[in-house]
């Protein structure tokens, strides 16, 4: 049965972007999983925004910067992603001779999707002399007309890094490069992308929850629009507003990003309350559906099928990759180094 069963879902990965095999509802998923990592010398890296049960079993929780340093590094010799696909496509390209698995090949995301790799290069052409800073969320190809990357943590040193006289295009998130401008003085020209997740808080229900939590602090990550970051006590990646919570201190605060980081704020502070800032529709606070595609049962059928892998042709890895390379070299040099 379950040979058959496999078939049908290997034939359909590609349409649903998962094993769509039936899992026994008995099944301890956090003791298989744990056996499976140590069987197949596997580790699982997960980003802050996957739902807490998937944090909870991973090796190394991080933010983009953090994962990726991670990826980079390991000896395992399977990298499981809990994320997003442009983060799986990144441990790929850091790690080409590894097997890299995503639960769920459909975990995508909008920035990645908003600046399509064709689109960009006739955009690149109107700006010959620019250097080109591409936010790592962006797909693999992005990265092939890239000249270094960034994370929400190492941004600001990357744009330093860039002699003054060299002007820049910043692609792909107009509210991260928008933030960059003002925060580094350097003008930039801004591919028109978003997130989905952060273009959505609801600056009129902020001030409100705000008067009523007149002592909370309110932090906010880069990529929410100005108006929001304007109101912000303190603005940073995700693993820069984890620590702002545990160091300040403060015993409230609104968190204005995707609402997965909180359970690791809750851990480290379980004394501290953490309010979800609200999105401008009936929702309490915001989640990003690609990150959560990813379930606990996803996770399992992946690291049990070894299936779906990532797969990059040779051009990529090898046009991309100094880009990543590039990134990592000014965050080392920076002293960025790779969280506990
Ligand atoms: P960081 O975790 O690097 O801050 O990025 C946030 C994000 O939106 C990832 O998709
Ligand atoms: Fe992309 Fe936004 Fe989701 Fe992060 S939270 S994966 S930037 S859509």
């Amino acid at each position: 049965m379950l040979e058959q069963e496999l078939a049908i879902a290997q034939r359909d990965l590609e349409k649903n972007g998962w094993l769509d095999i039936e899992v026994d509802p008995t099944l301890d998923l956090v003791a298989e999983i744990n056996r499976l990592k140590k069987e197949k010398n596997a580790i699982i890296l997960a980003h802050y925004y996957q739902e807490s049960e998937i944090q909870d079993i991973a090796d190394y929780i991080g933010d983009s910067l953090g994962l990726s340093q991670k990826a980079a590094k390991t000896e395992a010799d399977i990298i499981v992603f809990a994320g997003v696909h442009f983060m799986a496509e990144t441990a790929k390209m850091l790690s080409p001779q590894k097997k890299v698995l995503l639960p769920d090949l459909k975990a995508g995301c909008s920035l990645a999707d908003s600046c399509p790799p064709a689109l960009f290069r006739k955009f690149k052409e109107k700006y010959p002399d620019h250097v080109v800073v591409s936010y790592i969320n962006c797909t693999a190809e992005l990265k092939t007309l890239t000249d270094v990357c960034c994370t929400s943590s190492n941004a600001v040193q990357i744009i330093n890094s860039i002699p003054e006289d060299k002007p820049i295009i910043f692609a792909p998130d107009k509210n991260l490069g928008a933030y960059l401008k003002k925060k580094t003085g350097r003008d930039m020209i801004l591919w028109n992308g978003t997130c989905m997740v952060h273009e959505i808080f609801s600056q009129e229900k902020i001030t409100k929850l705000r008067q009523r939590h007149p002592d909370a602090k309110f932090i906010a990550h880069p990529e929410c629009e100005a108006a929001i970051l304007e109101q912000a006590d303190y603005i940073g990646s995700t693993s820069g507003l984890l620590k702002y919570t545990k160091e300040n201190p403060a015993q409230e605060f609104i968190v204005a990003t995707e609402v997965g980081i909180i359970h690791q704020m809750q851990k480290a502070s379980p004394l501290k309350t953490f309010i979800p800032a609200p999105p401008n529709n009936l929702c309490a606070c915001n989640e990003c559906p690609h990150m959560k595609r990813n379930t606990m049962e996803k996770l399992y059928l992946c690291m049990e099928f070894e299936q779906p892998e990532i797969i990059l042709e040779d051009w990529i890895i090898e046009q991309g990759r100094a880009s990543i390379d590039r990134m990592l070299e000014v965050s080392e040099q920076a002293g960025l180094k790779l969280a506990d």
